[in-house]
């Protein structure tokens, strides 16, 4: 077993250890008193792991309800964030009560978002079941849903009261699924942590436990100097400006993690071409993301990219930040001017 601490607005542990599900009652009543437990899972979630997440709560003396969203991005909509609150209010969750996040991204974004507004704010507790959840969304309080002009452009700094992140639910992940995860793990690689990148050369599975845990105190290091995502913290965006207008561009088609990985790829590039990154290190990159069997090829124009990427919340007057690989755990904010953006997608092409 392994704890990571958060020192943000709150602080709050992150519990890493395999079959750790069937004890979520008893380390949840260490943060909240047992109560309601209003739990939020996905069709895809639910069938195999909520009821054992219910057995444990009730065992602890929570009294868990469930409310289940269809399964994928479509979910992190301002339809299912009214419908959850109203299956809150409907089951009189009170502000002594908590929200237990069970799934992926989609999940603890969208149950993070309801928490941090409902009431004007009840606890809540993370259950990431995949390794994108796990190394990345459950940490750090971003919280948020997509409304039709972009992708997480509602939501609120809202840090949870824990994270348990038992990995054995990585067992029944579908590979896509998993690789989705492996490109944010090698995103912390890229950004300021050569040993893990390393590591990343051996497979995962048998280091997993070690992987997540590296990937979180990564993470938690920048979120404590930076929660409000002003600073340091955006270089956690790396890859994620194409990302995110691949995404959009094929209506979430294409996943948040092989768009990560393509993302990733195209800047690497341009950073070689702007003489920024040595080649061997692309050379690298490249080859780490094939190796976890993750697309670095985009299938969309530098014009309709920069387009897509310039109705993001990210940009800030005349100036987007872009995050840079100047090298394999050497990355660096570059403010540069929307203008210039276009041709540096095209140089990554
Ligand atoms: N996923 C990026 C961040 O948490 O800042």
């Amino acid at each position: 077993m392994k704890t990571v601490t958060v020192s943000a607005s709150k602080v709050y542990d992150i519990i890493i250890d395999k079959g750790i599900l069937d004890r979520a009652g008893k380390l949840a009543a260490t943060v909240v008193k047992p109560s309601r437990a209003a739990i939020l899972t996905d069709s895809n979630v639910a069938p195999l792991y909520a009821e054992r997440l219910e057995s444990s709560l009730g065992a602890a003396g929570f009294e868990p309800v469930r409310f289940t969203v269809a399964a994928g991005e479509r979910s992190k909509s301002a339809e299912s964030y009214l419908s959850l609150l109203s299956f809150l209010a409907q089951n009189h969750i009170t502000r002594s009560d908590c929200i237990f996040a069970l799934g992926g991204g989609v999940v603890g974004d969208l149950a993070g978002f309801a928490a941090a507004t409902y009431l004007r704010g009840i606890k809540f507790i993370q259950i990431p079941t995949t390794l994108l959840a796990m190394v990345d969304s459950s940490v750090g309080g971003k919280t948020a849903i997509d409304i039709p002009e972009g992708k997480n452009l509602v939501g609120a700094f809202y840090q949870p009261s824990l994270v348990i992140c038992d990995y054995s639910t990585l067992d029944t992940l579908p590979e896509n699924i998993f690789a989705d995860g492996c490109a944010e793990v090698i995103k912390y690689g890229i950004i300021n942590d050569r040993p893990l990148f390393e590591k990343l050369k051996s497979p995962i599975m048998p280091q997993i436990e070690d992987i997540i845990e590296n990937c979180v105190r990564d993470k938690r290091d920048i979120v404590n100097q930076d929660e409000r995502d002003v600073g340091i913290r955006q270089l956690l965006n790396l890859g994620h400006t194409a990302a995110h207008s691949i995404e959009a561009l094929s209506s979430f088609a294409i996943s948040h993690g092989s768009a990560v990985a393509i993302g990733t790829a195209l800047i690497s590039r341009a950073a070689v071409s702007l003489g920024l990154c040595p080649e061997a290190d692309l050379d690298e990159i490249i080859s780490m993301l094939k190796s976890y069997r993750l697309p670095t090829e985009c299938p969309y124009r530098a014009s309709e990219l920069a387009r897509t990427a310039l109705s993001d919340k990210k940009r800030a007057g005349g100036k987007i930040s872009l995050i840079m690989p100047c090298g394999i755990g050497n990355s660096q904010i570059k403010e540069i001017n929307v203008s210039e953006l276009e041709d540096i997608f095209s140089r990554g092409l």
